[in-house]
């Protein structure tokens, strides 16, 4: 791209005149405090390609900003919310599209539009720039006789401030008004004249570089359809603060929605969900239509619990400032006019709809947006409320894995936080591909940790967020040791090498305590000193350094750096025992995640190990079988509670259905994972509205143990090439089973790695252990068979081949690629 310039528009053109749809724009909307520049910046280019035979057309294009690019009136590829979010300090994305198909040999008109989006948006919160987007954008047509010619954005295109889209914000939604006319300025009979010519914005210090990873995309495999079409007028008393809504009707979810003037209706979906809807409206020309968004219905009208409207109506006061609001306004098209949003997108799972004048909708689909990682996990069990949760952990994934890993998809916020992300990356590699995912955010990453070497609290890095958090930062260590593992991929170490290393040495320079401020263990239920999660992360860090060391141990300089964190793991080791061991041999920091960090880093001397894990058991009895942890303690606790052979402890807690509790969601109505343990309880109504996000992924960690440890499908060998089987079933006795709980009964998990197709499913039958798998070519398989119920001298059939029990300790099969029935 580098014959291309950034090309902008400078806000005075507004007020010049250049914009000519200000006297359309309705009343409402005019007053709304979201219209900002009644239209977005276009440009376009009217150029010629030759007569002679073409060979390849295509054009790389980015933009400060969200773009959106059409040739000839049709748009450029089916990416959307080009070009994502990158830490634009340091860098910007390009994508590249062929489009020999749809250039003409003549004219041809290339026009872009750009909306604030990740650049200036208010999510950037100042970060980057305050005053202009840009764009930029370079063809290549390449002819049959080699000649080459090139297109690029210059002070020669034309632009405005105009089109349909009146204004578009990441946080606040979309004002589009579909009188004005969006589709001739595509063409090249298109009189411009009155169009200005872009100035040369000079103020991006970055780099352009070729976009890697997924691309964001809508995925129509997952679009929704209504569930439930609600449809009132007003509200009446019901006792409480809001009242209730006053329901007309209730509508079968395929009806089309004729809504009066004063009406209003409630579009369920049935499921939480990432993306924006599409419909279609007819109308008069000038109705407004407006579409605002919900997590939650109010449920009571109660302001003490917690409800911002009536009962019914949509809740939103957890989207903060976030307008989320779409608001339409129809060109009276009698055929209907269908419509999406194309710059911003919503966290929802009911959609209110309103309009100033009478209309009809038709055709509600929700479209499901994100970054298109492929899916590769199925896992199933015999409980139906944890099938339930691993619903809600893998639409917690499709949603919030839109460009960067982010928080959560609808508040204010949206950012790449990087303790939620370092916690549920396991998880998320089971669920899907994201190997490209993480290798674009490594990028992030890098590009956001500071001079001191510190790794930011939320990559792309904005303004007001720090750096350094303990378990936040340390994603950066964290993310690339996971998807080496999973992905047997050596590059995201080798690229990303000299950044840990250098973030490494900022933790050094900080004594044994772990980053340069702390979040704690993140909205547990019982404290957990700071200083002790950063020694314990400290040591992870230093563990996982060395094992991805000794992948190059042939070469030397790896094989150095292998034996300098071996020894200064052994080294926060001994400060740890020093510090946080009693001169009585006991653990000094009593709370759940206290234990769980020491065993997981593995910091006790070996004679403390069996009874802290027992202790460990003991804590969370005493607890009434629940947990107490937050997002650090919650990201490891039925793993590490597995490792240490307490897999039946880790049942009760994932099948604890009280608060707090993964079921425990399930059990208040939720879809997807909630930020709170306690974001909403049918008792008490909304948790603190402060912080309060009905899809946040982190607590969804635990499907990481349910592939791992449950279904039993995990690597020693980086990338799957060779297999560790070891399903744990839940083996509670009678006496052992929590109050309410029953057993599960049968697991059925298939992974697709990138060594093949893997599958792990066991049953309990009569009280004997049924375990079928399936192992892909090329790889080879270790199963650790668990006996249940048997006895030395008893058989074990694998297929029709018999094996003799002789250890009851150690039933160690070695499998090639096939499939095996065991029993
Ligand atoms: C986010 C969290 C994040 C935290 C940092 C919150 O606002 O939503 O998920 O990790 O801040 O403590």
């Amino acid at each position: 791209m580098k014959n291309a310039k950034w090309i902008s528009i400078n806000n005075e053109n507004v007020s010049k005149g250049v914009n000519p749809w200000e006297n359309v724009i309705t009343e409402e909307i005019r007053n709304s405090d979201t219209v900002r520049g009644k239209g977005l910046p276009i440009f376009r280019k009217v150029f010629s390609a030759d007569n002679k035979k073409l060979n390849k057309v295509t054009v790389k294009a980015t933009s400060l900003g969200v773009y959106d690019m059409f040739l000839n009136g049709k748009r450029i590829g089916n990416d959307e919310l080009k070009p994502g979010w990158t830490d634009f300090r340091k860098r910007v994305l390009y994508y590249e599209y062929d489009i020999t198909d749809i250039i003409t040999a003549g004219k041809n008109c290339i026009a872009g539009v750009v909306s604030p989006g990740w650049w200036m948006g208010r999510i950037s919160l100042g970060t980057y720039v305050n005053n202009h987007t840009a764009f930029m954008a370079s063809i290549k047509i390449t002819y049959e006789d080699g000649t080459i010619s090139e297109i690029n954005t210059d002070t020669d295109w034309k632009c405005t401030i105009g089109g349909a889209i009146l204004n578009a914000d990441i946080w606040d939604g979309e004002i589009y008004d579909a009188r004005i006319d969006n589709e001739s300025w595509k063409y090249t009979d298109f009189d411009d004249s009155n169009w200005v010519a872009p100035f040369i914005y000079d103020e991006f210090k970055g780099e352009i570089t070729k976009h890697i990873g997924p691309t964001i995309k809508e995925r129509p495999f997952l679009s929704l359809t209504p569930k439930k079409i609600t449809v009132y007028e007003g509200s009446k008393d019901n006792g409480s603060d809001f009242g209730e809504i006053n329901i007309l009707s209730v509508l079968n979810p395929g009806d089309s929605i004729e809504l009066k003037k004063g009406l209003t209706c409630i579009i369920d979906v049935g499921q939480n969900m990432v993306g924006w809807p599409r419909f279609k409206v007819k109308g008069g020309s000038g109705t407004t239509v407006t579409l605002r968004f919900g997590e939650m219905p109010n449920d009571s009208g109660d302001k003490k619990r917690g409800n911002d409207g009536p009962a019914g109506s949509i809740y939103s006061a957890n989207y903060r400032s976030a307008k989320a609001k779409i608001y339409y306004t129809l060109s009276g098209d009698e055929e209907g006019e269908t419509y999406n949003p194309t710059h911003t997108f919503f966290g929802f799972r009911y959609i209110e709809i309103s309009a100033d004048d009478n209309i009809t909708v038709s055709s509600f689909k929700a479209c499901v947006v994100g970054s298109e990682n492929t899916e590769t996990g199925k896992i199933r069990t015999s409980n139906d409320d944890v099938n339930k949760l691993i619903s809600n952990i893998l639409w917690g994934q499709r949603g919030n894995y839109l460009s960067i890993p982010t928080d959560c998809p609808q508040r204010d916020e949206r950012l790449g936080w990087t303790g939620d992300t370092q916690i549920f990356v396991n998880a998320a590699a089971y669920n899907a591909n994201v190997r490209g995912f993480f290798h674009k955010w490594m990028q992030d990453m890098r590009d956001s940790q500071s001079e001191t070497g510190a790794f930011p609290d939320v990559a792309p890095r904005v303004r007001v967020v720090g750096e350094g958090g303990t378990a936040w930062a340390d994603a950066g260590i964290i993310v690339p040791y996971v998807i080496y593992r999973m992905y047997g991929d050596k590059d995201i170490i080798l690229e990303n090498f000299a950044a840990m290393e250098k973030y490494m040495n900022f933790l050094k320079s900080r004594g044994y305590q772990g980053g340069n401020h702390s979040y704690g263990d993140w909205l547990s239920y019982e404290p957990t000193e700071k200083p002790y999660i950063g020694t314990c992360y400290f040591a992870l860090n230093a563990l996982y350094m060395s094992k991805m060391c000794k992948t190059f141990e042939s070469d030397p300089f790896y094989s150095e750096k292998e034996k300098e964190y071996i020894a200064l793991y052994k080294d926060i080791k001994e400060y740890f025992c020093k510090t946080y061991i009693d001169e009585d041999g006991k653990l000094n920091v009593k709370s759940q995640t206290g234990y769980l960090l020491a065993l997981k880093a593995n910091l006790l001397p070996e004679n403390m190990i069996k009874e802290a894990a027992d202790l460990l058991e003991e804590k969370i009895k005493n607890n009434g079988y629940k947990l107490s942890t937050g997002f650090v303690g919650t990201g490891t606790i039925n793993q590490t509670l597995s490792e240490y052979g307490k897999s039946n402890m880790a049942y009760s807690l994932l099948l604890q259905t009280g608060n707090p509790s993964w079921l425990y969601s399930v059990y208040q109505g939720a879809t997807t994972i909630w930020e709170r343990w306690n974001s909403y309880t049918i008792e008490s109504g909304f948790g603190d509205v402060g912080m309060n996000s009905f899809n946040h992924y982190a607590y969804g960690a635990v499907l990481e143990w349910m592939y791992k440890y449950m279904a039993g499908i995990d690597t020693d060998v980086p990338g799957f090439k060779h297999i560790i089987l070891r399903p744990m079933p839940d083996t509670r006795t009678k006496d052992e089973l929590p109050e309410g709980q029953s057993n599960i009964t049968y697991v059925e998990a298939e992974y697709e790695s990138v060594s093949g197709l893997i599958k792990s499913m066991w049953k309990m039958e009569n009280g004997s252990f049924k375990y079928e798998t399936q192992i892909p070519e090329g790889t080879t398989a270790t199963l650790y068979f668990p006996l249940v119920n048997k006895s030395i001298g008893d058989n074990l059939y694998i297929n029709d081949q018999v094996l003799s029990i002789n250890d009851l300790n150690n039933v160690k099969i070695e499998l090639k690629p096939g499939k095996y029935t065991i029993c």
